[in-house]
């Protein structure tokens, strides 16, 4: 299902076009046209009143524009049904007028633009724009509904720390497989634990009961060394998230540098798919690692969020944010699944959870500080507030 989008606009209105290209994906799927391909223009006002000069007589700029390739209704799937094109100038004018966040009414725009490639056309007579108009309300408030299910970014603990703690006294409690269970009746939608080579504090004990007792998703974050790969061969965690270990950090230090080992990293991600194991890549908000992970074949990404989370100041943290928001529709709009995680905190988490691309987040020190404090149940919940919005 290609949807080709191309931005010819200059102007001050940003968008998402990992989000649009999204949109017209569910909405091809909506309307049975799963094979079908679409493009998608840009433009500003200028631009559009030219097209709507030379094409349909009025000059002046309109909202959308739709270049059918093929004429009727009831066209097959697999059609090229044309070009949309939407100025974003007036899309913005018309969704501060309504009252409606921009991205919702270019949504608007294009079920309109994508109901004339399909062959109505409300121009026609009155009958046809009633009609018209009740198969746009129709697809929106599908679109919705999928929206509102689909779009809910998930929250995966990290239970190494209750493992720490018991691993201080060598004894056998606190016990990080029976937290994971607590995080999991509290709604958390994975687990995450780290199996280090040290083995400072998950056990192998642990990582073999956890794979028994999760019932949501275990993520078994691990570094690329050979004893460690062998282990998650044989478990098989729902999938893994490689990231780099150094022995004296205190926790994981940076990201990935995919880029500089391609090789190993393509091999161990081989195996794993032969096992079906999906692989996730702990990088930094960095273009050249993004494009190093596709290329080595990962399935998803973790953007590191530390700096973001560390950062000193407000304009530091800004700065830091828009590296992690680039970085996440970069992944996205390359096909890659995008998570996110270190670092964050209940003060930082809502931003990035925010983010159209982010899928998952991981999160470990600041809900078991929590945890502590007000109990395992009540911590899980206020973050899971918080990754879903409603914190
Ligand atoms: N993601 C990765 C790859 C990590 O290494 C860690 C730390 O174990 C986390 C997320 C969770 O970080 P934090 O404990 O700071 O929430």
């Amino acid at each position: 299902m290609p949807i080709l989008i191309r931005s010819e606009y200059k102007g001050r209105h940003v968008i998402s076009q990992a989000r649009l290209a999204r949109t017209a994906r569910a909405l091809l799927r909506l309307c049975g046209h799963t094979g079908s391909e679409l493009s998608i223009m840009l433009v500003s006002d200028a631009h559009i009143q030219r097209l709507n000069s030379q094409y349909r007589r009025k000059n002046k700029p309109t909202n959308v524009l739709s270049f059918p390739l093929q004429e009727g209704t009831g066209l097959p799937d697999g059609t090229m049904l044309g070009d949309i094109v939407i100025s974003l100038d007036t899309a913005a004018a018309e969704a501060r007028q309504q009252g409606r966040p921009l991205r919702n009414h270019l949504t608007r725009l294009l079920i309109h633009g994508l109901v004339h490639l399909l062959g109505m056309d409300h121009e026609r007579s009155a009958g046809e724009a009633v009609a018209m108009s009740a198969r746009e309300e129709g697809l929106l408030q599908k679109l919705q509904q999928q929206e509102r299910s689909a779009r809910m970014p998930q929250l995966a603990i990290n239970v190494d720390h209750v493992a720490t703690l018991r691993q201080a006294r060598e004894i056998n409690e606190p016990d990080p497989v029976l937290a994971a269970g607590i995080c999991e009746l509290a709604g958390a939608h994975g687990i995450v634990a780290h199996l280090r080579e040290d083995r400072r504090h998950m056990q192998d004990r642990d990582i073999m009961l956890l794979r028994q007792t999760v019932k949501t998703k275990l993520n078994l974050e691990m570094g690329a060394a050979p004893e460690i790969i062998n282990i998650a061969l044989d478990l098989r965690p729902d999938m893994v998230t490689l990231v780099p270990e150094k022995r004296q950090e205190l926790t994981t230090e940076g990201g990935l540098d995919v880029a500089g080992q391609r090789k190993k990293l393509s091999e161990v991600i081989n195996r794993m798919g032969d096992k079906d194991i999906p692989v996730s890549l702990f990088i930094d908000p960095d273009p050249e690692q993004i494009t190093a992970a596709l290329e080595v074949g990962a399935t998803f990404v973790e953007i590191h969020t530390g700096r973001y989370c560390d950062a000193g100041g407000v304009d530091e943290r800004n700065r830091e944010f828009d590296l992690v928001a680039a970085a996440a529709e970069q992944a996205y709009s390359l096909g890659l699944r995008v998570n996110a995680g270190h670092g964050l905190n209940y003060q930082t988490t809502s931003r990035v959870a925010a983010l159209d691309a982010i899928e998952e987040l991981s999160i470990g020190h600041a809900v078991m500080a929590r945890a502590i404090m007000v109990g395992m149940d009540q911590a899980v919940r206020e973050m899971l507030a918080l990754v879903q919005g409603m914190g």
